[in-house]
């Protein structure tokens, strides 16, 4: 299957059998250091604050033997007013792919317009399709099989949401989210919406959670705290789950607000291997976008 030269900028970008292959590739290069990438570069541009997303890129690069180079929007001439079209064209004679986090989804796909080369979606206010192929390769890792899993999110209705879903009903699971009025997630996200958490998490074999206050949102946080006080992913909502029903969070998590302590570090967690998962669906779709498989 040939991904070559694509761009990733919505889980929609991909039909359902290439995002199959590249959940297949992750999981063959689990481990594998073949330096696929010698002499490849990918920039990162990154706006906002990122760990995971900016950190398992980079090392994914360095496994197939490319190398990274961060690019913050503030210390480009970006910040001095040169257009973001111009800074796609010269990128795009020097690097080999971009992954760009920028809150716009519009300014995204400006950089994909322009670019020459494959741009990725590290995050936008629209979708995280990176953070969905990961969570559903851990999703296969932990429960064995992803048709007719029951996926029970509870929260916020946000970009991760609308990615898993569009993500997990091509593959054959079934979403409900729980979402308090005024947090539902765009109505054409391919998911059942209720406003009882104990409805998605009854029988679910995953639950899933978000921050509360993510980026850009700090103005409005103690009214954002108040309204989601009784969407908390807590031993209750996982006791209504399917027996061995697993956790997931795409982090970063504020333990005792979206999700609590003891349910963050139980052995029914699957949040670390989700964040371990990053990396491994990162460096499978870098080498396919690139050519090098
Ligand atoms: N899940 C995620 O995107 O984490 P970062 O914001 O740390 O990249």
């Amino acid at each position: 299957m040939n991904l070559k030269g694509r761009d990733f900028l919505r889980v929609d970008d991909f039909s359902t059998e290439e995002l199959l292959h590249v959940l297949d590739l992750a999981t063959t290069l689990k481990g594998d250091r073949t330096p696929r990438l010698a002499g490849h570069t990918l920039g990162l541009v990154f706006a906002q604050p990122s760990t995971r997303t900016r950190i398992s890129f980079s090392v994914a690069m360095a496994q197939l033997g490319g190398m990274p180079i961060t690019l913050q929007a503030s210390e480009m001439q970006l910040s001095r007013g040169e257009s973001l079209g111009d800074t796609a064209r010269v990128l795009s004679r020097y690097v080999d792919a971009i992954a760009i986090r920028t809150l716009s989804h519009a300014e995204l796909e400006e950089w994909a317009d322009v670019a020459t080369i494959p741009v990725i979606n590290a995050l936008t206010q629209d979708e995280h399709p990176c953070q969905a192929l990961a969570d559903v390769l851990t999703i296969r890792d932990r429960i064995g099989h992803l048709e007719g899993v029951k996926i029970g999110w509870v929260g916020d209705g946000t970009n991760v949401l609308v990615s898993l879903a569009r993500l997990a009903s091509r593959l054959g699971m079934e979403v409900v989210a729980a979402c308090p009025e005024g947090y539902d997630p765009p109505a054409d996200t391919p998911l059942t919406l209720v406003r009882d958490p104990a409805e998605a998490a009854r029988g679910a074999n995953v639950l899933v959670t978000d921050i509360w206050v993510s980026l850009g949102q700090e103005a409005t946080k103690e009214q954002r705290l108040r309204d989601l006080d009784a969407y908390r992913l807590d031993s209750t909502l996982l006791g209504l789950a399917a027996d061995g029903a697993i956790a997931m969070h795409c982090l970063p998590a504020h333990p005792g607000e979206e999700i609590s302590a003891d349910v963050l570090y139980s052995e029914n967690s699957a949040i670390w291997d989700e964040a371990e998962n990053r990396l491994h669906v990162q460096k499978a779709l870098l080498a396919l976008v690139l050519g090098a498989v």
